[in-house]
């Protein structure tokens, strides 16, 4: 069933999405060579508690904590580790859900620590801008296929592995809803786009090939090449007067 949110309870995700969005800044700034992603992730959730919100992640399905980070070839789902320290070079995609009264907001981010190299800072914006590629195509009266087939077609022209194993989705009470929101699609297939849907577009973008696998602690998602990943995604509401985002970051 694909659900229908009202002005409110938009606002209301946009809450949750707000303190999910500061969470990255938060994140950013404190991701150094040294730290190690456990660290990372006691930051996130002391921040997100001391907002009287939920890290919705911990818990779900058994992930272990609050925060997904996953290092150069984790593509998504990295659990965070007192064993895994950050070094200068190391690209970092964080990726968070939080809930606040009941509604919840979605949003991830890569960054580099300290210089990266010009390939995986090409790879990082690139995937950036497909996102934003996808959300110039939420609009009402399109399909679910224009979504996936803006971001398959904007990073087409650099070769990289566009993930289909893992998709974006619908979002609200629950973390995942309908629809799901491929990374790829045929131009006006699928569920048309109305007013009031709110939902996730998050590419995964590989250096490589497309191809991934899961890990023996049973979530850690790393391409199949071990070259590197990037991950950025948005929660946002589609609207008559187009898409709005719902985990806007303020810098
Ligand atoms: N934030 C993820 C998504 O984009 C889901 C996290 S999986 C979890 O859909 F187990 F960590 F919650
Ligand atoms: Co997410
Ligand atoms: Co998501």
């Amino acid at each position: 069933m694909l659900i229908l949110r009202s002005p409110r309870e938009i606002e209301r995700i946009r809450a949750a999405g707000k303190i999910a969005a500061d969470t990255l800044t938060l994140l950013q700034q404190r991701a150094l060579p040294g730290m190690t992603t456990k660290e990372l992730d006691a930051l996130a959730e002391e921040y997100i508690r001391s907002c009287d919100a939920v890290p919705a992640c911990k818990g779900y399905y058994g992930f272990p904590a609050s925060v997904c980070i996953s290092v150069n070839e984790t593509v998504v789902h990295g659990i965070p580790s007192d064993r895994v320290v950050l070094r200068d070079g190391d690209i970092v995609s964080f990726d968070l859900v939080v809930q606040k009264d009941g509604f919840m907001g979605d949003t991830a981010m890569t960054v580099g620590i300290g210089e990266i190299d010009d390939a995986s800072a090409q790879l990082l914006r690139v995937t950036q801008e497909s996102l934003a590629a996808g959300i110039a195509a939420a609009l009402v009266g399109n399909h679910v296929g224009d979504i996936g087939h803006a971001v398959e077609s904007y990073v087409r022209p650099y070769g990289y592995g566009v993930v289909e194993d893992y998709v974006g989705h619908g979002i609200g009470t629950e973390m995942h809803a309908e629809p799901e929101i491929p990374n790829y699609g045929t131009p006006g297939t699928g569920d048309v786009l109305e007013a009031g849907m709110v939902i996730c577009i998050e590419p995964m973008i590989n250096m490589g090939t497309k191809r991934v696998r899961t890990l023996r602690d049973g979530w850690s998602v790393v391409t199949r090449d071990k070259q590197r990943s990037a991950h950025f995604e948005h929660t946002l509401a589609i609207t008559d007067d187009g898409p709005v985002i719902l985990t806007e970051r303020s810098c």
